[in-house]
């Protein structure tokens, strides 16, 4: 499915595969930092390897009430080793220390940038790309999949030092008896072997169970939101119906998948611990009386085989979080291809609009506007009428350069308007929305909307927009706070917040559509007022369905199923019969039988 997280075959496997896809996911200098932590590494696993042979052979000196040990040939009082003991340990200590807090930082700067790299990419992207994300994808994809990333670079991290220290450990061990340390060497490569198909078949549960989760969590962000809805059609459980079914199949990956993360530490320690007591039966077959040398061999053999555990746990994870980061890179990959144009125009100081034979299709099957032409000059108010799916916000997206037109042009002055650019902070196009949405914060917040303006221009707005009574009433007044969605204020108030943030922009261009379809007749006249106030400096357009709104307007259109119907001077068009048909639409007989 199109949202699934999970859909093509890792672009490189293993860890350098893994290494390119964490850089193109924007994780910088990766391979640097874990280089350095790969040092330190392996000096705290020398340094315990020798320790652990110091202590073997100080614990068999003892054991034979001898005063000195003998290590590779060097002879040692009992107090130089403990000495030299001391001194490894601190060792040990002070590189583990080192290595917690790089691998923590790690983790965390790969979190920051790579989830950057994400938001950046959304935020970039072509408004036609955000505009089909389905709600809750993108909040999946910038919340919970991003921490996936700093779950596999630790998980990179661990794995590389597991893997050093079992180097310093084994070349250890290869010091004190080659024969032991080869075998080791031998068994761990079967294991790996045997292993092997095990990861291949946690890749694909993990696949699956990406593809689960990523569906559950778009489903329950969609569902949640219908709540009352669903309440108050009678559909509630259905809908938790769909609910349990998807959840079920996203438990179901989970268990498979969980169930081949346990199953790999049983096989391994089995066969690593049959290991050791074959090798213990060939050093014992083999006799000799250097006990303090097997001691040490089996010390860090046994420690290796524990450290080799966590290889193999860290490579399944790896494996398991393939087919995440993969879906992370093929998303990144459709945001930039929708990038928007860096070389942006400002928009020209004069202007009229035009659309000359403009036809447009959301996908390229069926055009939804067909040969639209008209001009509107600057400071005019233009009004756009309709029946529903005529067209008029496809026509309005298109002004505002948020999507191309699939032929002909639509020219802002001399510039296409998907060329055009707002400049950092100044807002000269507004759009007021058909569902304005606001920020959780304060009313003042929600009309500056990140603009760094005063509070007396934040008042004014609210003034223009016809609120500043109303906010002046609320006990916190402009510092309200309104909840998620704007749920404390009322569909109206809604709206003339919506107008109050466009307006603060100081617009040259401004677009309402249905502005006053949440109003009541008061707010209306009052919007008519400020609309008015706006003529002769603002091009404004403006969508309607409201006889009262449109009778202000100098220029109208009325579009039929995505054509042009009529455009003209407004009083002419409201005598035609296009514009009768749009206002006035003759009743479908086939709905009022069938219903
Ligand atoms: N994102 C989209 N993808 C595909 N088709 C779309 C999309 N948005 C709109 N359409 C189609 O384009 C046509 C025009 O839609 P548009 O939203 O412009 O109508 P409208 O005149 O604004 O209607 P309303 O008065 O209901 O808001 C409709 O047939 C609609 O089904
Ligand atoms: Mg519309």
């Amino acid at each position: 499915m199109r949202y699934a997280l999970m859909k093509r075959a890792p672009m490189k496997g293993g860890i350098r595969g893994l290494l390119t896809t964490l850089e193109l996911l924007g994780v910088r200098s990766l391979r640097r930092r874990l280089l350095l932590l790969s040092t330190v590494t392996f000096i705290s696993g020398l340094a315990q390897a020798a320790l652990l042979v110091i202590l073997s052979e100080l614990a068999v000196s003892s054991a034979q009430r001898r005063k000195h040990l003998v290590i590779e040939g060097h002879s040692l009082s009992i107090e130089q080793a403990l000495l030299l003991g001391l001194v490894l340990l601190a060792i040990f200590f002070a590189a583990g220390m080192i290595t917690a807090s790089a691998t923590s930082s790690i983790s965390g700067i790969s979190l920051e940038e790579g989830r950057n790299t994400m938001i950046d990419a959304f935020f970039d992207a072509d408004w036609s790309v955000q505009a089909e994300e389905r709600l809750g994808h993108v909040q999946q994809l910038l919340t919970v999949n991003c921490e996936d990333l700093a779950v596999v670079v630790l998980a990179m991290a661990n794995g590389l030092q597991s893997l050093l220290t079992v180097l310093a450990l084994l070349l250890a061990a290869f010091l004190v008896n080659p024969i032991v340390a080869g075998g080791v060497l031998i068994v761990g490569m079967l294991l790996y072997l045997l292993l092997r198909p095990i990861n291949a078949w946690t890749r694909r549960a993990s696949g699956q169970l990406a593809e689960d989760s990523q569906t559950m969590a778009t489903l329950v962000t969609e569902y949640t939101r219908l709540a009352r809805d669903f309440r108050l059609f009678g559909v509630k459980d259905p809908a938790k119906d769909q609910l349990h079914v998807r959840n079920g199949r996203a438990a179901r990956s989970f268990r498979r998948n969980r169930h081949l993360g346990l199953l790999i530490p049983v096989v391994y320690q089995t066969f690593a611990l049959g290991f050791v007591v074959v090798g213990l039966a060939v050093l014992a077959s083999r006799g000799g009386n250097a006990l303090g040398a097997t001691a040490a061999v089996v010390l860090l053999v046994l420690r290796s085989l524990t450290y080799g555990a966590n290889i193999q746990a860290t490579s399944q994870q790896l494996h398991s979080y393939e087919a995440f980061l993969d879906g992370l890179t093929e998303e990144l990959d459709r945001y930039h291809r929708g990038k928007e144009k860096e070389d942006g125009i400002c928009l020209p100081m004069s202007f009229s609009i035009e659309f000359d034979n403009v036809s447009f299709s959301y996908d390229e099957s069926k055009d939804v506007l067909h040969d639209i032409s008209f001009n509107v000059p600057e400071g005019q108010l233009l009004g756009i009428v309709g029946r529903s799916g005529s067209g008029k916000t496809t026509v309005s997206q298109l002004l505002l350069g948020l999507r191309r037109p699939s032929r002909g042009n639509v020219m802002i002055g001399d510039v296409p308007s998907s060329k055009i650019v707002s400049g950092e902070g100044i807002s000269p196009i507004a759009l007021v929305a058909q569902e304005p949405v606001l920020l959780q914060g304060s009313i003042a917040w929600n009309i500056a909307f990140f603009r760094a303006v005063s509070q007396e221009e934040i008042e004014s707005a609210a003034l223009a927009a016809h609120l500043h009574d109303e906010i002046s009433m609320m006990p916190n007044g402009y510092a309200t706070t309104v909840g998620e969605g704007g749920a404390a204020l009322s569909g109206g108030q809604r709206q003339r917040l919506a107008i109050a943030r466009a307006l603060i922009g100081r617009p040259r261009l401004l677009l309402l559509d249905e502005p006053t379809s949440a109003l009541d007749r008061r707010s209306e006249q009052l919007l008519r007022e400020t609309l008015a106030e706006l003529r002769g400096r603002v091009t404004v357009v403006v969508i309607s369905h409201r006889l009262a709104t449109i009778e202000d307007c100098d220029l109208l259109l009325v579009l039929e199923k995505g054509r042009v119907a009529d455009f003209g001077p407004s009083r002419d068009v409201q005598a035609g019969e296009g514009f009768k048909r749009a206002t006035h639409p003759a009743p479908d007989t086939r709905a009022a039988t069938s219903l």
